[in-house]
Parts: structure tokens; C-alpha cells; sequence
């Protein structure tokens, strides 16, 4: 009754399919609020540097273990590893559920900015009207209905839905990011946004708070340490250059968060707003920005709803491979149909995304438990796995990469250097996360 595993229609479209769960609200919205917050340009460098030396191995390891076991996670652990490998598999599931709760409510602000833009422009208090759009039942009504998008495109399955929407969606996004970033360089007085986002305080470098932040976000907009991008190897054939692969997708993941900057800081200090967002909010972006807009007259309407559209585009086609882990982890282990699987599994995270729509310090906890714990945590379990349990990663990544000679490299720094590094970032967060719960216990 097995039926055969799907597969991607061509290497173009798996590619564009991991840089879409690559590129998303982390790049948009959440690299520039935690730069806004860590002193910029400091952020960046260590950002960029996690991104290479971190997040470039552990996505390869991803690609290794998915396309070599064409599993869903918790099969290709366990294929690789023997049963005692299956709780890795199980927190990756956890954590894509988790995040994709809390996700999906982020996703339906920014829809309800970019139809508000649309159909009324955005004067008005911006205060209050992120209060409104983010907090009650209009806020459920938005998360539910985005959760419904996600459902329906990976209903279609990974060919009809997800490699279709990327194909699409994606160079729609770039074109945008990239010509929002011409438009800011023009605009008076947004010289020193670049100064602020770009000249570096050599000093910052060296504060653990900051690279701390710098990790967790390079996992978070990697999609890293839950298993995304694996399962998205999953469904690759074993033609596929799997260390050109990672470079590619983390290249474009960072291109796209750097280039995102390039909009929101000129704009922001050419509108003297810079301080508005340094306050560190989940919600500090949504305010400010829209502010902007509102101030730059009709110019500023037209390009506040094409901004809200990509961050729309780009939430899409990570829920996507987020609620696609979930699913074909249930498919895989139970037998279950496609369609089956993503509604129900589909609803249940709709309902756990509730109260992160009625409650924005209850999202603002569920964000930091999910990157400043799960996904560390679980990109160390796989580092741990690749490096030391699987037998022969090497052998998997050469199958279609003859030529690479630094493959030893790479399992060394999967051995040592990765969880090392993670450790010592998990447990630098530790402190940091159990404050945060408990003045939300306390509050
Ligand atoms: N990488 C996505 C983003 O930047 C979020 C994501 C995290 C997606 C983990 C899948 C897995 O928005």
C-alpha cells in the first residue's frame, strides 16, 4: 500500500522550494528588529559569520540525512541511528509545530497591513492600530485564515503545491526586496541608515548576549534544527550537488535579510524614526514602519503594501515547509493520506495558535522557547548525529559531488566545532529564556 515517495520536478525547483522555507518573516522582520536592537551593524557581522561557520554545515548535514534516507525526520534518524535517535526526530516535530503555531499569527498581521494599505492607506495612530490588529478575535479571524493557505497549498503536495508556489512566489519577492532597496537609496536624509546598518563597533563583536541572538536567528531563518530542510531533501533523487545546494540556499538566505535591511534602515532615518524601533518588541516593526509610510504621502502607501506583500509571500512558503515536516512525519510513520494528515494536523496547529493571537508576550515566549531553545538544541542533536552516529555521511554528500575535497573539514566541524559552539549558546540562553517565562508567569 506504500505508495512511491514524491519528488521534486527539477533542481530549480527544490531549490527555490528551500530558499521559500529559508526566506520569511526571520529575514524581513525579525533580522531587522534584532539588529535594531543589538546596535546594528555588530549584529550583522556576527550574524554573517554564524551563518558560515554554523549554519552552512548543519545545513548540509539536513541535506545529508534527508536525501540519503528519504525519510520524514523521525524515519531518517531512526534509519541512520537505530530507535534511540527517534526523540531527536520527535522534538523536531514538536518544534515545527511550535513555531508554526505562533508563526502563522505574525503571518496574518502582516496580510491585515498589507490589505489596510491597500484598501485605506496608513495614516492613523500607529499604536493603536497595531494594537488592533494584533490582539482579539480579528487577530484569530487572520491566523486562522492564513493556517487555511498553508493547509490548502500543502494539501496539493510537494510537485502540484509547494514547488509550484516557490516557483512563483519567489522571484516575485526578490524583485521586490531588491527594487524596495533602490527606491530607499534615493530617498533624502537615508545616508546615515547605511552608517548605522553597515560601520561596525568593533567592540560589540565580543558581547555573548549579542552572538547568542546572532545564532538563534541564524537558525531561525535558515530554517535550521528542526528538520525543514530535511525533509525537504526527503524528496530529492541523488543527482543533486548537495554542498553547492547549502551555499546556494544559505547564500540567498542571507542575501535577502541583508538586502531587507537596505529598506528598512534608510527609510527608517530618513524619516528620523530610527529610535522607534530599538525598543525591543515583537511588535516594534509593525508600528514604525507603517509609520514611515504613512509620512512619505502616496509614494509611501503604494510602497508599504508591496513591502507587506513580499513579507506575506515569504511567511507563505515557510509555513508551508514548516506544517510540511509535520505532515509528512505522520504520513511516513502512520500511513496516513496527504490530505488527511495536513487537515487534521493543519487544525490542531490553527488551535494552538490561539492564544499567541489573543496574547502578544504569550507569542513573544513561544518565538523565544522555539529559537533560543528547540532549534538550537535540536541543530546540536544533528551535528552530534552526522558527526559522530551516522556511518559514512561523506559518502552520501559525494554521491553527486565528486570533486569536493573539503568534506573532512566539514564532519570535524560537525564533531567539535558546531556543538561546542551551540552548547555554549544554549546554555548562555538558558538564563536569559527562564527570566523571560517567568515574568510571564509573574505578569
Ligand atoms: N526560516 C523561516 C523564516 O525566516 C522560518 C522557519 C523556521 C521556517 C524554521 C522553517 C523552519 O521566516
Amino acid at each position: 500500500m506504500a505508495q512511491p515517495r514524491e519528488q521534486w520536478a527539477s533542481r530549480f525547483g527544490f531549490v527555490l522550494a528551500a530558499v521559500g522555507s529559508a526566506v520569511g518573516l526571520g529575514n524581513m522582520w525579525r533580522f531587522s528588529y534584532l539588529t535594531a536592537e543589538n546596535g546594528g551593524a555588530a549584529f550583522v557581522v556576527l550574524y554573517l559569520i554564524m551563518t558560515a561557520l554554523v549554519g552552512l554545515p548543519v545545513m548540509l548535514a539536513e541535506l545529508t540525512v534527508g536525501r540519503g534516507a528519504r525519510r520524514s525526520p523521525i524515519g531518517a534518524l531512526e534509519h541512520f541511528g537505530g530507535t534511540r535517535w527517534r526523540p531527536l526526530g520527535l522534538v523536531f516535530v514538536a518544534t515545527g509545530f511550535l513555531i508554526l503555531a505562533y508563526y502563522s499569527v505574525i503571518a496574518g498581521w502582516t496580510v491585515r497591513y498589507a490589505l489596510i494599505g491597500l484598501l485605506a492607506g496608513f495614516d492613523g495612530d500607529p499604536g493603536e492600530r497595531f494594537g488592533a490588529i494584533a490582539s482579539g478575535s480579528r487577530a484569530v479571524l487572520w491566523h486562522l485564515l492564513f493556517m487555511g493557505a498553508t493547509v490548502a497549498v500543502v494539501m496539493s503536495g510537494v510537485r502540484a503545491g509547494i514547488e509550484r508556489v516557490a516557483l512563483v512566489l519567489m522571484p516575485v519577492l526578490f524583485a521586490i526586496v531588491v527594487g524596495l532597496a533602490i527606491y530607499a537609496a534615493t530617498l533624502p536624509g537615508s545616508g546615515p541608515g547605511y552608517g548605522y546598518y553597515l560601520s561596525v563597533d568593533f567592540a560589540a563583536l565580543w558581547d555573548a548576549n549579542v552572538l547568542a541572538a546572532a545564532a538563534g536567528q541564524a537558525f531561525f531563518s535558515l530554517s535550521l534544527g528542526m528538520g525543514a530542510i530535511l525533509t525537504y531533501a526527503s524528496y530529492l533523487s541523488r543527482e543533486n550537488h548537495l554542498p553547492n545546494e547549502s551555499v546556494v540556499i544559505a547564500g540567498a538566505d542571507f542575501g535577502v535579510a541583508f538586502v531587507a535591511g537596505l529598506v528598512v534602515f534608510p527609510l527608517l532615518f530618513a524619516l528620523g524614526l530610527q529610535q522607534d524601533v530599538g525598543e525591543s518588541t515583537v511588535g516594534a516593526l509593525f508600528i514604525t514602519l507603517p509609520k514611515a509610510f504613512s509620512e512619505m504621502g502616496a509614494a509611501g502607501r503604494v510602497v508599504g503594501v508591496v513591502f507587506f506583500f513580499a513579507l506575506v509571500v515569504g511567511a507563505l512558503t515557510s509555513a508551508i515547509s514548516l506544517l510540511e515536516v509535520v505532515v509528512s512525519s505522520l504520513m511516513d510513520r502512520l500511513g496516513w493520506e496527504r490530505h488527511h494528515a495536513t487537515f487534521l494536523l493543519g487544525g490542531a496547529i490553527a488551535l494552538l495558535g490561539i492564544p499567541a493571537a489573543l496574547e502578544t508576550d504569550v507569542l513573544g515566549a513561544m518565538d523565544g522557547l522555539a529559537e533560543r531553545f528547540f532549534l538550537i538544541a535540536g541543530g546540536l542533536g544533528l551535528s552530534l548525529f552526522v558527526g559522530w552516529r551516522m556511518q559514512d555521511p561523506m559518502g552520501e554528500v559525494r554521491v553527486g559531488a565528486e570533486g569536493v575535497r573539503w568534506f573532512g573539514l566539514w564532519r570535524w566541524l560537525l564533531r567539535l566545532v558546531v556543538p561546542a559552539f551551540l552548547g555554549f549558546v544554549l546554555y548562555w540562553s538558558l538564563g536569559d529564556l527562564s527570566g523571560a517565562l517567568q515574568s510571564l508567569a509573574g505578569g
